[in-house]
């Protein structure tokens, strides 16, 4: 189990433990956390698991692909630097406590 870190645009903190393995908009949407959808169920056809990783832990993730990266270009939410798809994100101990913001316009 790895402690993951969810924060709403309007401050609301979730925090769980997170299943090894599965990706962080799985742990977004198995434990019912505001702003992030997953509609394609983690294909990259969507952007709508979009989040901005707190810049502690920025480093700790793979870099982009291309894919995401070109994916992270139609966001709703405005495309900032720690921007990341959560469906590419893995849980595992590299990405213990790690914080993410969910953008308000996901809500
Ligand atoms: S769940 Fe669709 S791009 Fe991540």
């Amino acid at each position: 189990m790895t402690k993951v870190t969810f924060i709403s645009a309007d401050g609301i903190k979730t925090v769980v433990d997170a299943k090894d393995g599965d990706s962080l908009m799985q742990t977004a949407v198995n434990n019912s956390v505001d702003g992030i959808v997953g509609e394609c169920g983690g294909s990259m056809m969507c952007a709508t698991c979009h989040v901005y990783v707190d810049a502690a832990f920025a480093d700790r993730l793979p870099p982009l692909s291309d894919s995401e990266d070109e994916m992270l270009d139609s966001t709703v939410a405005e495309r900032r630097q720690t921007s990341r798809l959560s469906c590419q994100i893995e849980i595992g101990p590299d990405v213990e406590g790690i914080i993410v913001h969910t953008p308000e316009e996901q809500q």
